[in-house]
């Protein structure tokens, strides 16, 4: 078996080396490599010091999540890194990249820790539903203190090198390129010095002369970690590590973590993981495809969505035209992009400079010609297939041949839009969701004549400018919409059935999503489309406009709301809907929140099928990636279709018929063949 650690002298000093591409993740032949490799320096009394330091592009970023859930292989982390603190030999981890999870804990159990000033260190377990398992949550307070550890252990975002000296998780900062070089002289400098071990001691004192941190740590974070197991047992294990020895401190972590290893919601964590990777594959494109170079774009349209689109290509530093009818327009499109960039600013999340040179990157302009030397140019314009015909026919003329002609429709059919032009193959959707320049979402849709390089530039484009990208085929609504359309006609459904709407909305609270259907109106606003005239009414939606009802904007939509924007549910509004049902000859009755739930979300999952099998999405984590980035379906269930299979599609099944639901042949073919979709 050929082992990805190597050993090298350099004098008195042994560098154990790991190159187990493409991020040394921690799999078995790692940890026995590294045990190996330890071994080796402790029975050879000519070498005195030890570095650990990884090829490629970094330290090791983690054990090997490929090889959770399945039967465990050679030596376990906890008990390899136990040994390697044992030494009494100076081990030093000389780290570059990102040094995560298990790195970052190979690095902790090493007596001394180097980097250079890009690298980035971190404990990520938290984001897939655990917490670190091979005793981080122990040595890491007892080296930087609780008040420093729980951020880290809880909210799991990585820290720069300059943070980890500044908090004592590195010792130095060494040349970005001399890594290796600095790290011996490093460690040979520990020659006959006491070792630091991490499990030493005790947690520093923050965290005992305070105990009363912990719950100010929780309610500070309360909104974030509700509902979601693995912070909360961070947070518990980083308090053992206060309370605890190490050795039990260990033995809390080691509870915790396979509690948390086989429950559902680190699954579904996990399985977003390699979603999100999965949907940057085209499966019938070659990944070295040649793609175009895209130095300058235009966005037509200045409005919300325009201006929104722009700035996620301002802030990757790539030049934007922005194109309207009006001057007006178009100097209020700027004004709330610059107000946009300033709010930032001043949150501290961006240097005033930026806000001036991703401003100085814009132009504007009345006039398709300014277009022409665009490499790529997204329409934002008014949903009608009429006005993007026409606006594709402008741009065909103008743009020169090559260039990417993208349209933002969030329904429109790609394909017709492409035939608008002399270039189809060129033509795809560039779907954003609102607002544009926050959203990670970005659906491509892929047209019948789409070329590849077209596509794959897209893809590239979207990882620029930070962007989880899903590729869609042409389909009424594409993945998201098109999935969101059965749930809300359920839920009006459901209404008319005599289930209160704000029980509808709370059921969908409950399940984890950040907002239900109702309380989605109100913020939108219920008079969009309204005709204005109350003795047309032939919806609840209408019927709530001709009681000046229109949303949040107006204090009063579904619900009322206080200054606070607090909603509170209205008797009126009740009565409205209980007076049209009846109008509609409508029943109401009893709704339990078990119907409630099946009917809103089992005909998602339906829908989902059957853009499967229609071959709309490519796979069917591609779905739970669109609507957790889209839409808030809670993380925590890995998505509708991974959901699903949780639940068991017999169940979905079962569900759909007894509601009396449409039920797809491929949902059917699926659950009676005991299958699931991911
Ligand atoms: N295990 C297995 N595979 C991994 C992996 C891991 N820890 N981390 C990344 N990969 C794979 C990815 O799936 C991807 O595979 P693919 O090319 O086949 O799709 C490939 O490595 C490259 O990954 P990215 O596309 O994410 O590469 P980036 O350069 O964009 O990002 C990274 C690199 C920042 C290291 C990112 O991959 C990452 O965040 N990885 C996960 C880190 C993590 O969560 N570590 C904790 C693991 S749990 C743990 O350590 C438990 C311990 O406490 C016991």
């Amino acid at each position: 078996m050929t082992s990805p650690i190597r050993t090298e002298r350099h004098d008195d000093v042994l560098v154990i080396i790991s190159d187990n591409p493409p991020v040394n993740a921690l799999g078995h032949k790692v940890r026995q490599g590294l045990k190996d490799g330890i071994e080796q320096a402790l029975s050879d009394d000519s070498v005195k010091a030890v570095v650990i330091r990884c090829d490629g592009r970094t330290f090791f970023a983690g054990a090997d999540i490929t090889e959770f859930g399945k039967p465990p292989v050679g030596p376990n982390l906890p008990e390899t890194l136990d040994e390697m603190e044992a030494s009494d030999k100076p081990v030093v981890a000389a780290i570059h990249g990102t040094a995560l999870g298990g790195g970052c804990e190979v690095a902790l159990a090493c007596h001394y820790r180097v980097a250079v000033p890009s690298a980035k260190m971190g404990l990520p377990e938290v984001k897939l539903g655990l917490i670190p398992g091979a005793a981080g949550t122990q040595r890491l307070p007892r080296v930087v203190g609780v008040e420093n550890a729980l951020p880290m252990v809880v909210q799991g975002n990585p820290i720069t090198a300059k943070k980890a000296l500044e908090i004592g998780l590195l010792d130095q900062i060494v040349g970005e390129d001399s890594l290796e070089a600095d790290a011996i002289a490093f460690a040979r400098a520990q020659i006959g010095k006491p070792v630091k071990r991490s499990s030493e001691g005790t947690a520093q004192q923050d965290g005992v002369k305070n105990p009363g941190l912990f719950d100010e740590f929780r309610a500070k974070n309360a909104r974030r970690i509700r509902g979601v197991h693995a912070p909360e047992a961070g947070i518990q294990a980083v308090q053992a590590a206060t309370r605890l020895n190490y050795a039990d401190g260990v033995k809390k972590e080691r509870e915790l973590f396979v509690e948390l290893m086989s429950g559902t919601q680190s699954a579904a964590m996990r399985h977003y993981f390699f979603a999100e990777r999965a949907a940057n594959k085209i499966d019938d494109i070659d990944p070295q495809t040649k793609t175009i170079e895209i130095a300058k774009v235009g966005v037509i349209g200045a409005g919300t969505m325009g201006g929104g689109i722009a700035m996620n290509f301002l802030s990757a530093g790539i030049p934007i035209t922005i194109l309207e009818m009006k001057q007006d327009a178009l100097d209020r499109g700027t004004g709330v992009i610059r107000k946009n960039y300033e709010r930032t600013a001043a949150r501290g999340r961006m240097k005033p400079e930026q806000v001036d040179q991703a401003m100085g990157l814009l132009t504007t302009t009345l006039d398709y010609a300014d277009l022409a030397d665009c490499d790529l140019v997204i329409e934002a314009v008014y949903e009608s297939m009429e006005v993007k015909i026409d606006v594709f026919g402008k741009l065909d003329e103008v743009v020169k041949q090559g260039a990417i002609l993208a349209s933002n429709t969030s329904y429109l059919n790609v394909d017709e839009i492409a035939q608008a032009t002399k270039r189809p193959g060129y033509v795809l959707g560039l779907h954003f969701f609102s607002p544009a320049n926050i959203m990670k979402l970005l659906e491509i849709v892929r047209g019948a004549e789409t070329r590849d390089d077209v596509l794959m530039t897209a893809m590239k484009l979207a990882k620029k400018i930070g962007k989880v990208a899903v590729v869609s085929g042409v389909c009424h609504g594409f993945i998201g919409n098109r999935m969101l359309s059965p749930r809300q006609v359920q839920a009006n459904a459901l209404l008319m059935e005599g289930a209160k709407y704000w029980e509808v909305d709370d059921v969908l609270l409950e399940f984890g999503f950040p907002m239900g259907p109702f309380q989605m109106a109100d913020l939108a606003g219920i008079d969009i489309g309204w005709h204005r005239d109350p003795s047309k009414v032939t919806n609840i939606r209408e019927a709530l406009c001709a009681a000046d009802r229109f949303g949040q904007k107006n204090g009063k939509g579904f619900y009322d709301y206080d200054e606070a924007r607090n909603r509170t549910p209205s008797d009126e509004v009740q009565s409205i809907i209980a007076d049209f049902a009846r109008k509609e000859g409508h029943e109401q009755r009893e709704i339990s929140t078990d119907e409630i739930r099946e009917r809103l979300l089992y005909p998602m999952v339906n829908e989902g099928a059957m853009i499967l099998d229609e071959g709309m999405a490519q796979r069917a984590s591609d779905i739970d990636v669109v609507w957790i980035n889209g839409y808030g379906w809670p993380l925590t269930t890995g998505g509708p279709m991974f959901w699903a299979d949780t639940v068991g599609l017999d169940v979905v099944l079962a569900g759909l018929e007894k509601h009396g639901l449409p039920v797809s042949d491929y949902l059917r073919r699926k659950a009676e063949a005991g299958e699931r979709f991911n």
